[in-house]
């Protein structure tokens, strides 16, 4: 039996990633760090029902004792290292906390792997953020970075330590490229989720607007469950390397809140206003993904389209609001 390590278990693509390792028989750590809200801390592995399945190891990325002992408890023979701040706005306002725990947290995790657990092979969840302010209209593995956020250029530096590691000590380090991805269980702040909680709201008349920001901004926008089938499939080849991993679609704003509201019979234009308060200091105005490297070394190709996507998350918040479930 494989065993996998999972750091930001507790986020969303910790969940679906755990569900996924655990139906091909792995035995699945995650490292959680301590919480005062302990009761709500693995309540997306409760609503995919796999919190009782997968075993949580306190710990923090900030602290390399504790991944170091991790490393030497678990034995693991998969790495990955999900856990991040992971909002972007937020990185405007903890910058620092962001460098230490996206940047410096994910060396951490490198230092640990390469001190304990050198034959395990690592995946860094590396972002399409790091695009940034976009060099090519199609972006590519290929394709230069250009940061545009604290929160970027914190996973640059992750990302470069990865493929150091990788060329420097021959770890099995592989640094997966991804582009927004979304689902039911996606943290309420990030936009697609505040559309379909919003669109569930207005339709069960207990709110009459959505504030939101730039309309305007575009993303490749994908099903998260699909993407961490590219994470696992990335850690299977002999080979470690880089994958940039999409849909190859991409859609503003307004276009996702107009499917969204569309789904309920309702129109965006009648609701959704905006509020400078969401607006950034600076924006990623685009990014678009050829996953082309994925599709042809991994066989790996998205199964959830972008209607099917909204569709489910915004059914998933109507439910969650008619039967006052606990996941917000
Ligand atoms: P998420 O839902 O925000 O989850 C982040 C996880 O990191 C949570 O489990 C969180 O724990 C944990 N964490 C935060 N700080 C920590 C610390 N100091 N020590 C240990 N754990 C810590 O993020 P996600 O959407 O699942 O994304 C997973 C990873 O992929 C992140 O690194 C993100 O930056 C990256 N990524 C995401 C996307 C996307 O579109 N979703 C695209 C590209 C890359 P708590 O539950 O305690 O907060
Ligand atoms: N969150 C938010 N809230 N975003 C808004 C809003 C709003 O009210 N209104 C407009 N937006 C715009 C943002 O300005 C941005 O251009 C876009 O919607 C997407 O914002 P988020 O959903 O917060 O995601 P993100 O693209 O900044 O970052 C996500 O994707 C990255 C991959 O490209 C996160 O998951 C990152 O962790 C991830 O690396």
């Amino acid at each position: 039996m494989k065993r996998a390590l999972i750091t930001g278990i507790t986020g969303q693509d910790g969940a679906y990633l755990s569900q996924l390792l655990l139906s091909k028989g792995y035995e699945v750590f995650g490292l959680v760090r301590r919480s005062s809200a302990a009761e709500v801390m693995d309540e997306k592995l409760r609503w995919l029902g796999i919190a009782a399945e997968v075993r949580l190891v306190d710990g923090n990325l900030t602290d390399l004792s504790s991944l170091l002992r991790t490393m030497r408890d678990v034995k693991p023979d998969e790495v990955y290292n999900l856990a991040a701040q992971s909002f972007v706005k937020s990185s405007w306002n903890q910058p620092l906390l962001t460098g230490a725990v996206t940047g410096i947290g994910a060396a951490n995790v490198l230092e640990a792997v390469r001190l304990e657990a050198p034959s395990a092979r690592f995946y860094q969840a590396s972002s399409s953020e790091m695009f940034g302010l976009i060099q090519e209209p199609v972006q590519t593995e290929r394709t230069p970075f250009y940061p545009r956020s604290p929160y970027a250029a914190a996973k640059l530096y992750a990302h470069w330590m990865t493929v150091n590691y990788r060329e420097s000590f021959g770890l099995h380090a592989t640094s997966g490229i991804l582009f927004n991805h979304e689902s039911p269980l996606r943290g309420i702040e990030f936009v697609t989720r505040k559309i379909t909680d919003g669109v569930a709201r207005i339709k069960l008349g207990q709110q009459r607007t959505l504030a939101l920001g730039n309309l305007d901004a575009r993303r490749d926008w994908g099903h998260a469950r699909d993407y961490v089938k590219a994470m696992w499939a990335m850690l299977q080849h002999d080979t470690p390397d880089d994958y940039v991993i999409a849909t190859g679609r991409t859609v503003s704003v307004r276009d996702f809140c107009d499917l969204a509201f569309a789904h309920v019979g309702l129109k965006a234009d009648d609701h959704v206003v905006v509020d400078e308060r969401y607006l950034r200091p600076a924006e990623v105005p685009l990014l678009l993904g050829d996953s082309g490297k994925a599709r042809q070394r991994l066989g790996w190709a998205p199964d959830t389209s972008l209607e099917q996507l909204v569709v489910e998350m915004v059914e998933a918040d109507i439910d969650r609001l008619k039967f006052q479930g606990a996941c917000r």
